[in-house]
């Protein structure tokens, strides 16, 4: 048999795990690669060398020295860890710093975010151009607006390399101020309408929508979302007006990292029974009663795009009814300080970890018996999918890939056996609680509520589906290049 030709595709992000992750971009940036791979892809992964990736590999080797980086002297370091083969973009004035990749220590952005994620699109856009040792990628593909601007660098360097932009959150727009567009070598000639112009700033995600070769978003329903100005943020027509070239493509997870059977942070099940001594564990852990009703659980970023406002405001008649929740999740100080004050007044019922622990995470899927997502917005969404695979129920709100993933336990669809979990109107609280009663009365029916659990637990999540679809969609963008890759 004779493998396929390699092909070559140069990822851009600002997260990528297990190296630094605030949320599921990097998830789906770390996973990609390995997904892609037995469909003939090789991608090398350029992201900035905050401390944690350069601590990481003490000893990656030099590629590229640049003295002048928009004005920074910046190095291109390679490493690798299992399928992720890394591109470092070393620039210390930019990313040697503590704090999260967007944050400083107080929680606010970083004065110079423009300037970090400027360079990370510049240096993206020289190596499509001149190349890296011999190495040329077919084409480009930029996760989110950290990596916006590279369409516009290739535009003004003459280059013709091929993008491809996912946008796996709309609401980050990556705005500045006019006046920083000489700091960024932005061309002015494209600050207007049909650039890169945002009601009078310069927007990087704007730059990547109208320049990229094609968009595609992480789930079919949000595709579709994303054209309505419900769901826009004010982008929506930019993103119609390239509805030729939009398509949605579910995320995947990585179902070698994320499996019941081998875990290494859970005590290993094969069925839905074998979650019982992770519950206890995870009820002791949470400090909640022995409880008989259904143990749910959020893991998720304090934001008002989960919804999680709503489910406070739905609570009382979810405790009301026997059940039991435990919380991690951390951002929003307004959100963080009301889940706690919800644990002070509930204790043995309600309990909340404030902070970011990924092992944590994987201790409550096994734990849980339901994984709740309320959100008002969802592009794709991946903790209903570890849901799912750790035979949880996902309770989800009906948009964006929750709406694409979880089969609502209707009457229907529990007579075809292929009900997979809770699905209820988002924005409502109405709505929320009525799927909360829903989950307490399923889970008083052991015999369904353990079916459930089985589809739940067979519902593929990994990247079978979807990495072709990547890779189709690679294919078309590379063969329809007009010059060929750098020298
Ligand atoms: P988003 O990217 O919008 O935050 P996703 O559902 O796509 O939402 O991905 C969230 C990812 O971050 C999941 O892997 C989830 O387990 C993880 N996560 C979110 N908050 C925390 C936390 N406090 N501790 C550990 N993991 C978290
Ligand atoms: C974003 C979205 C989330 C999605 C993730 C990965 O952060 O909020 O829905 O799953 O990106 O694509």
């Amino acid at each position: 048999m004779t493998t396929p030709k390699t092909r070559s595709v140069l990822a851009v992000a600002s997260e990528c795990a297990p190296l630094v992750k605030t949320g599921g971009l990097a998830d789906v940036v770390g996973a990609l690669p390995a997904a892609l791979a037995p469909q003939g892809w090789a991608i090398r992964t350029l992201v900035p060398g905050y401390p944690a990736v350069m601590a990481a590999f003490p000893r990656a080797r030099v590629l590229a020295e640049w003295p002048d980086l928009l004005g920074l002297p910046a190095r291109i370091l390679a490493a690798s860890r299992g399928a992720l083969d890394l591109l470092i973009l070393d620039a210390p004035a930019l990313y040697d710093r503590d704090g999260s990749p967007y944050l400083d220590a107080a929680g606010r952005d970083w004065a110079d975010n423009d300037l970090r994620f400027a360079a990370l699109c510049m240096a993206a856009a020289r190596i499509a151009q001149d190349g890296l040792g011999g190495w040329c990628p077919e084409l480009v593909h930029l996760h989110d607006w950290q990596a916006g601007l590279v369409p516009v660098y290739l535009a003004q360097m003459g280059a013709s390399t091929p993008t491809l932009l996912t946008i796996h959150n709309i609401a980050f727009h990556g705005l500045t101020k006019p006046d920083r567009m000489e700091r960024l070598a932005l061309s002015p000639a494209r600050f207007n309408m049909d650039g890169f112009e945002f009601f009078g700033q310069v927007s990087a995600l704007k730059a990547g929508l109208v320049g990229a070769s094609a968009l595609n978003t992480v789930s079919p329903t949000y595709a579709q979302e994303l054209m309505t100005p419900d769901y826009g943020m004010g982008l929506d027509g930019v993103i119609r007006a390239r509805a030729a070239d939009m398509s949605g493509i579910l995320n995947g997870i990585d179902t070698d990292v994320w499996d019941p059977v081998r875990d290494p942070a859970v005590q290993w099940y094969r069925l839905p029974s074998g979650k019982g001594v992770n519950a206890r564990l995870l009820r002791q852990e949470f400090g909640l009663d022995d409880g008989s009703g259904p143990l749910a659980v959020v893991v998720s970023r304090l934001s008002d795009q989960k919804g999680l406002d709503l489910l406070l405001a739905a609570l009382p008649d979810f405790l009301k009814a026997g059940g039991q929740l435990a919380l991690l999740g951390s951002g929003d100080p307004h959100l963080e300080q009301a889940w706690r004050a919800a644990a002070d007044a509930r204790p043995g019922q309600v309990g909340v970890r404030i902070g970011y622990d990924e092992a944590l995470s994987h201790r409550m899927y096994a734990g849980a018996d339901a994984v709740l997502v309320p959100s008002r917005f969802e592009p794709c969404g991946l903790t209903q999918l570890y849901a799912l695979r750790y035979g949880a129920l996902p309770v989800v709100a009906r948009t964006g890939g929750l709406a694409d993933t979880v089969i609502d336990a209707n009457a229907a669809a529990l007579a075809a056996g292929v009900a997979t979990g809770i699905v209820h109107a988002s924005h409502s609280v109405p709505a929320l609680v009525h799927a909360l009663l829903r989950l307490c009365a399923l889970h008083g029916q052991t015999a369904t509520f353990r079916r459930i659990q089985k589809n739940a637990m067979k519902h593929p999540v990994g990247w079978d589906a979807s990495a072709p679809l990547y890779a189709e969609l690679y294919a078309k963008l590379a063969d329809s290049r007009t010059m060929s890759p750098c020298p």
